[in-house]
């Protein structure tokens, strides 16, 4: 197979980045790989702020793709193809990476390619660890929470996904309520460590309901209340901070392991070979991690995580699956749109409402 150098451009949420890939679908080489976070520009506000977004990713997108090409030690005479995320995502910056693309692939005469992110995502095993189809994937990040069967390069089957926050966005919230510095999850990991998971009973949203979709926003709610009942002049003591930590963890854990169980079931009939893959930051988490791992053995599965650099946002992702999609379908054209929301299972039930890094997909 002919090897291809690719440029990919990534910019739906707070992260802009730029990546170039070489080689072919199942066997591809990360040249660079540059992400410009704007944690700082968000960090007064609770949140990303899409207009503040949207600007940092049309001011930084240029000397983002400038260094992924310089650390890759390429030019652009040397790319063969763009491959930039169409959506879903905060539509000012898809909009600013697609703009870009488009003007790159206009000036170059190159062949541009409009990536679904979250098909990025769910591709990422097969660059880091060829693994063949089909795979489950587990993705679960601050905007995203979904499981789905990865069968081919434009074959997903969404088998169920949250129907408010996700599991990346109430760690943060969390760790807002109990006094924890953000990013959440890292902070609320660490202090769950020394704290009793049984003291509070906290809820496991939609375990009653059958099949895999999830909620996390109720859980949210319940550590508020147990939180406010403890204040004492405004402050929760270290123990009642850690303990809040430790028992929303283990109620997340268990949410999670028990879908996690019910998409096995259904996947892991469907091969001799299973692999349960994950995705995004919240896969960082060592107990969801090992949560997984378990079940993943139980079920004769191979547990695969993608290194962090590649499971969290980055344009290698979106180059990759230029690359794995390209045999089969046609380049877009300078008519390529930018798309707020864009499911990649189409038949599956639309998921509702929008979280704090953007429309759920
Ligand atoms: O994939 P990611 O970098 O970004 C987007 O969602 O766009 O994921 C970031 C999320 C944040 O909500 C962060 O709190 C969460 O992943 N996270 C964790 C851990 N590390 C990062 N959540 C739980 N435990 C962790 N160790
Ligand atoms: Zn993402």
């Amino acid at each position: 197979m002919t090897s291809l150098t690719i440029l990919g451009i990534e910019s739906s949420c707070d992260d802009t980045a730029a990546a170039v890939l070489r080689g072919h679908a199942g066997d591809a080489a990360v040249m660079s790989s540059i992400v410009m976070g704007q944690t700082d520009l968000h960090a007064n506000f609770g949140g990303v702020v899409p207009e503040i977004a949207a600007r940092a990713h049309a001011e930084k997108l240029d000397t983002c793709v400038a260094q992924a090409l310089d650390h890759a030690q390429v030019s652009l005479d040397d790319i063969d193809a763009i491959a930039v995320t169409a959506g879903p995502g905060l539509i000012g910056g898809v909009v600013s990476g697609v703009m870009c693309a488009k003007g790159i692939a206009l000036a170059r005469g190159l062949p541009l390619y409009g990536i679904n992110h979250l098909a990025g995502h769910a591709l990422t095993p097969r660059l880091t660890d060829g693994v063949p189809f089909p795979y489950l994937m587990l993705l679960v990040s601050g905007g995203h929470c979904q499981f789905l069967i990865v069968s081919g390069p434009h074959d997903f089957t969404r088998l169920g996904g949250t129907i408010d926050d996700a599991p990346g966005e109430a760690f943060d919230k969390v760790a807002r309520l109990i006094s924890l510095p953000q990013p959440g999850g890292p902070a609320t990991e660490a202090r769950a460590k020394a704290g009793d998971p049984k003291r509070f009973k906290l809820p496991r949203p939609l375990l009653d309901r059958a099949g895999c979709d999830m909620s996390f926003s109720g859980l949210k709610t319940a550590v508020l209340r147990q939180r406010d009942s403890l204040l004492v002049d405004s402050t929760l003591t270290a123990q009642d901070q850690a303990d809040l930590a430790a028992g929303f963890q283990a109620a997340v854990v268990d949410v999670l392991s028990e879908k996690t169980r019910r998409a096995l079931a259904i996947y892991a009939p469907m091969t001799n070979t299973p692999s349960i893959c994950v995705a995004g930051g919240v896969a960082a988490n060592m107990a969801i991690r090992g949560a997984l791992e378990e079940l993943a053995s139980e079920f004769g599965a191979t547990f695969i995580a993608p290194p962090l650099a590649l499971c969290t946002d980055n344009a290698a992702m979106i180059a990759y699956a230029a690359m794995e999609q390209m045999a089969t379908r046609e380049p877009d054209g300078m008519d390529l749109s930018a798309r707020p929301r864009w499911p990649l299972d189409q038949s599956a039930p639309a998921m509702l409402g929008s979280g704090k890094k953007g429309a759920k997909a």
